[in-house]
C-alpha cells in the first residue's frame, strides 16, 4: 500500500477546471482522506495496483477554478455523491482548497489565459516541490469546427470562448509547462495547441473519461472480437439524473460525447455495425433521469451472430456511480501525467487509450489488450527515469 509514498518523494498537485463538479469534489475528497486513510483510496488507483513504480508521493494536493461562487463543502452537498460521513471530518481541509474564479467569459482567450497562468503560478508557490498536472473538468461544451490549420494569433482573435472555455485552461497550463489531462468530451487536441505542447515539452491527454459502459463495451467487444463472434448490433442505453446529465440534453453538447461513446466499436471489430442494414446498428442514448442523481444506470443489447450466422444476444445493466468512477480515473491519470512528465515525453500520448473513450494521438490502442499492454509499455519508460 504505501509502495506509492516510498517511488518519489514529491507531492502531486492536481490543478481543476471545473473544481467544484461531482467529479471534481470526489477528487478533492479523495485527496482529503489519502493521506489519513490510503486504504480508503489506493486500493482503487489503477496506478497503485498494477503500476505501483509510478512516480508522484501518497500526498494529493488540489487547487482550480470554478464559475460558481459557492463553497467547495456547498457542491459536494449539492452533488450528493459523498454521504456526510466520508467527507465531514475533512471539511475543514476541503474550505481551504483554493479555488479561483473562472475567467471572465466576455474577455477573450488570450485575456483569459493570462488570468489562469498567474493564478498556477500563485498554486505552484503554494508549494514549490509538488508536481502540478491540469485535469480538465469542464462541463461537455458546445465546440463545433475549429480550422485545424489555424495559428496561435489566430486562436487568440476568433475562437468563441463560449464554445471553447477549455481553452483557457490548456494553453495556460501548457505555457507554465503543466501537463493536461482532458477529461471531457470536449474537442481541445487541436494542431495548434498539440503543437505548442510539443514546442514547450508538456505531455496531454485525452479525450472524454472512459468510466463506465464504455469501459465494459470495450472489454465486451475485445473479447468478442478474439473469439470471432459478429456483433450485428448493440444498443447502449444510459439514464443519470446529475448536472452532468442534464448538461447533455442538450444536443450540441451531447454530440462529442455520443461521437466518442459510438465511434469506438466499429474501431475496436474493425468492421463497420449494421452495415448489411445501410446503417450503424450501434445506438447510444443518453437520457436525463432526475430520480437518480450520480447514480447512474446503463443497459446493454449485444446482439451478436456465430457459426452459420446463428444469432445469440447478451444483456448487461450496470448500475453504476458516475463519479465514484471517475474520480479515482482522474486522480490515475494526474499520477501517469506527472511522471510521463519527468520523462521528456511531449504532445499526445495516445498510450493512455485505456482510460480514454477517444484516445487522442497517433495509432492508440484500441482493444482491451492492447490498451493493457501499452500501459504496461509505458511504465517501463516511466520506471526508467525514476
Ligand atoms: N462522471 C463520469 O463518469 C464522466 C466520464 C467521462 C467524462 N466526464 C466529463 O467530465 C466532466 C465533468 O463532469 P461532472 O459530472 O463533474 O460535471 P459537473 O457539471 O458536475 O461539473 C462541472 C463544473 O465546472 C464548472 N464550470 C463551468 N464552466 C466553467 C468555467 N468556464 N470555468 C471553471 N469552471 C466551470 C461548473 O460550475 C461545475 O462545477 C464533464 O465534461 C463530463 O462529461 C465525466
Amino acid at each position: 500500500m504505501k509502495s506509492i509514498e516510498r517511488s518519489n518523494s514529491r507531492p502531486l498537485m492536481i490543478l481543476i477546471a471545473g473544481a467544484k463538479g461531482a467529479v471534481a469534489s470526489t477528487v478533492a475528497v479523495a485527496a482529503s482522506v489519502i493521506n489519513d486513510c490510503p486504504e480508503l483510496i489506493v486500493p482503487y488507483l489503477t496506478t497503485a495496483n498494477n503500476l505501483s513504480t509510478l512516480g508522484t508521493s501518497g500526498t494529493i494536493l488540489t487547487a482550480g477554478w470554478d464559475s460558481q461562487n459557492s463553497t467547495l463543502v456547498d457542491a459536494i452537498c449539492h452533488h450528493g455523491v459523498l454521504s456526510p460521513q466520508i467527507w465531514k471530518p475533512y471539511e475543514a481541509q476541503l474550505l481551504q482548497i483554493p479555488i479561483r474564479p473562472a475567467p471572465d467569459k466576455s474577455s477573450g482567450l488570450k485575456t483569459q489565459v493570462e488570468k489562469i497562468s498567474k493564478d498556477i503560478s500563485h498554486f505552484k508557490s503554494l508549494n514549490p516541490d509538488a508536481l502540478p498536472v491540469m485535469v480538465n473538468l469542464l462541463p461537455a461544451a458546445l465546440n463545433t469546427f475549429l480550422d485545424d490549420t489555424i495559428e496561435l494569433p489566430d486562436l487568440y482573435d476568433n475562437v468563441d470562448t463560449e464554445k471553447f472555455p477549455d481553452l483557457a485552461y490548456v494553453l495556460a497550463a501548457i505555457f507554465s509547462g503543466v501537463p493536461v489531462v482532458n477529461f471531457t468530451p470536449n474537442s481541445v487536441e487541436f494542431p495548434v495547441i498539440c503543437r505548442e505542447a510539443e514546442k514547450r515539452g508538456v505531455p496531454i491527454c485525452g479525450r472524454d473519461g472512459k468510466t463506465g459502459q464504455t469501459y465494459l463495451k470495450v472489454v465486451m467487444a475485445s473479447a468478442l472480437k478474439a473469439r470471432s463472434l459478429k456483433v450485428d448490433g448493440w444498443y447502449s442505453l444510459n439514464i443519470l439524473g446529475n448536472d452532468d446529465g442534464k448538461n447533455l440534453m442538450n444536443p450540441g453538447c451531447a454530440s462529442g460525447k455520443l461521437a466518442n461513446k459510438t465511434e469506438l466499436l466499429d474501431d475496436i471489430l474493425g468492421y463497420a455495425v449494421g452495415e448489411k442494414y445501410g446503417t450503424s446498428t450501434h445506438k447510444v442514448v443518453i437520457d436525463y433521469y432526475p430520480p437518480r442523481g450520480d447514480a447512474k444506470e446503463a443497459w446493454d443489447v449485444i446482439d451478436f451472430n456465430g457459426l452459420f450466422g446463428l444469432p445469440m444476444s447478451i444483456r448487461i445493466n450496470f448500475l453504476c456511480r458516475d463519479s465514484i468512477l471517475a474520480a479515482p480515473l482522474a486522480i490515475d491519470l494526474a499520477r501517469w501525467m506527472a511522471a510521463i512528465g519527468l520523462t521528456g515525453r511531449s504532445g499526445l500520448i495516445p498510450e493512455l487509450g485505456f482510460y480514454f473513450k477517444k484516445p487522442m494521438g497517433i495509432n492508440p490502442p484500441l482493444t482491451f489488450e492492447q490498451q493493457i499492454r501499452a500501459l504496461q509499455k509505458l511504465e517501463n519508460e516511466c520506471r526508467q527515469v525514476q
